[in-house]
């Protein structure tokens, strides 16, 4: 029998709700304690930051951490450090949040978009290597959802094409390919802690790399140009101030320490949520494969066959669930090179040149995932209960039901 949508004013399949951030006495202990000190930020007031920065260098197993305002910010700091240089192209997928793009365009590079792939919403590695020219120096991978991307596909086109991988890890903290950490793979790897992010502290970004020579310009970037030993009023390189307070860096510690269990429980809800879903026709999980050590489910995605649920738009579909208490989410309206910062070339003081058009550029999955296909189960609902993973397939099956 049908039973009355929560939409429609029935009971709701999910009664509880899935907090984020997660804190206690520690975080608020420890921020307060920062503030009692007076030592909040630079210069010479404390080490809370360095202290973070190995904290986090350890945990991805990198050699070095270097902190920023945010996830973009340190995108851009690891494109400046790689070299780039004014008219470069810059691969990078289309399904991704903007600033994997636009930090390109405020490197005066040009973003060439390359489509995702069907089963992972991932860059498509066999389809990078037609889109290389001359001008070409770095790839973007993005692990978007917190799926690693295949990097030794994309490490081997990279070596192959002498190119540079940042990878834009703002969605996988503790997330792993073959057993390494996201981010510790490229030549630099870049995290946000922007408040959805599954570590966060508010506002923030990291980025990891191994390469000394990368982690000394990034440093200097992120410091006005200062360098290690230099003076205060000694500048170097064009950088800028984007550096995080001491209250961040300790919040982040403390969040730090949750990180893991975290991650293994959205894992372990992921791969459970999976075996349900397989068995509910017109429900399709990204696929995992076995190099993916861990996912931290930043995004639990599937994709939506709305012929199976009485040709309901996903939008709609998406509303529905909502309303049954499911955090979730019917993600970008667009690929990225139909925003308008592409379409119209609003590039203003960017260098970019004129061969760079947007309006003929078609990437059919993206497309698909934007429109009618992607579904997004947010973190937080993640850190439920397998009792909760159980609610969302109820909640899926309650609205197929009603389809009939
Ligand atoms: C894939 C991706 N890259 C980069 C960023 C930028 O991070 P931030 O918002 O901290 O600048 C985000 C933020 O949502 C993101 O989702």
């Amino acid at each position: 029998m049908n039973q009355l949508l929560a939409i429609d004013g029935g009971e709701k399949s999910l009664k509880r709700n899935f907090p984020w951030p997660i804190f206690d006495e520690q975080e608020v202990n420890a921020v307060s304690e920062v503030i009692s000190s007076g030592k909040w930020g630079n210069p010479d007031c404390g080490d809370e930051v360095e202290k973070f920065e190995k904290e986090f260098a350890a945990f991805c197993g990198s050699k070095y951490a270097v902190s920023c305002v945010n996830g973009s910010v340190s995108l851009r700091l690891a494109l400046i450090a790689c070299g780039v240089k004014p008219g470069d192209e810059v691969i990078v997928p289309p399904y991704t949040f903007i600033a994997t793009a636009s930090t390109v365009i405020e490197c005066n590079c040009v973003p060439v978009f390359v489509d995702i792939h069907p089963d992972t919403y991932n860059l498509d590695h066999t389809k990078i290597e037609a889109a290389i020219t001359s001008r070409t120096k770095a790839i973007i991978p993005v692990h978007f959802g917190g799926l690693s991307c295949d990097m030794e596909a994309i490490l081997d086109i990279a070596k192959r094409h002498n190119l540079r991988v940042i990878e834009d890890a703002a969605h996988a903290h503790g997330a792993e390919y073959k057993g390494k950490k996201l981010g510790s793979i490229g030549d630099a790897g870049s995290f946000s802690f922007q408040s959805s992010k599954n570590l966060t502290a508010g506002e923030g970004g990291i980025v990891v790399t191994d390469d000394d020579d990368l982690y000394a310009m990034m440093n200097s970037l992120r410091n006005v140009g200062r360098i290690e030993g230099g003076q205060w009023y000694d500048h170097y390189n064009p950088g800028c101030n984007y550096r995080i307070t001491q209250m961040q860096a300790v919040l982040l510690s403390q969040q730090l320490k949750r990180l893991q269990s975290q991650t293994e429980k959205r894992n372990q809800n992921g791969l459970y949520l999976t075996e349900l879903f397989k068995n509910i026709d017109g429900i399709l999980p990204l696929v995992r494969s076995e190099d993916i050590t861990m996912h931290c489910y930043h995004i639990y995605i599937f994709k939506y066959d709305a012929s199976k649920f009485g040709d309901i738009p996903k939008d709609k579909f998406v509303e529905m669930l909502a309303a049954e208490g499911v955090p979730c989410f019917k993600g970008y309206p667009h690929p990225l090179y139909k925003q308008p910062l592409f379409q119209n070339r609003n590039f203003m003081c960017y260098a970019i040149p004129e061969t760079a058009n947007y309006t003929d550029v078609f990437c059919p999955v993206a497309e698909a995932a934007c429109s009618t296909d992607a579904v997004w189960i947010l973190q937080n609902g993640m850190l439920g209960e397998s009792e909760d993973m159980d609610g969302f397939v109820h909640a899926v099956l309650k609205i197929q039901g009603s389809c009939g």
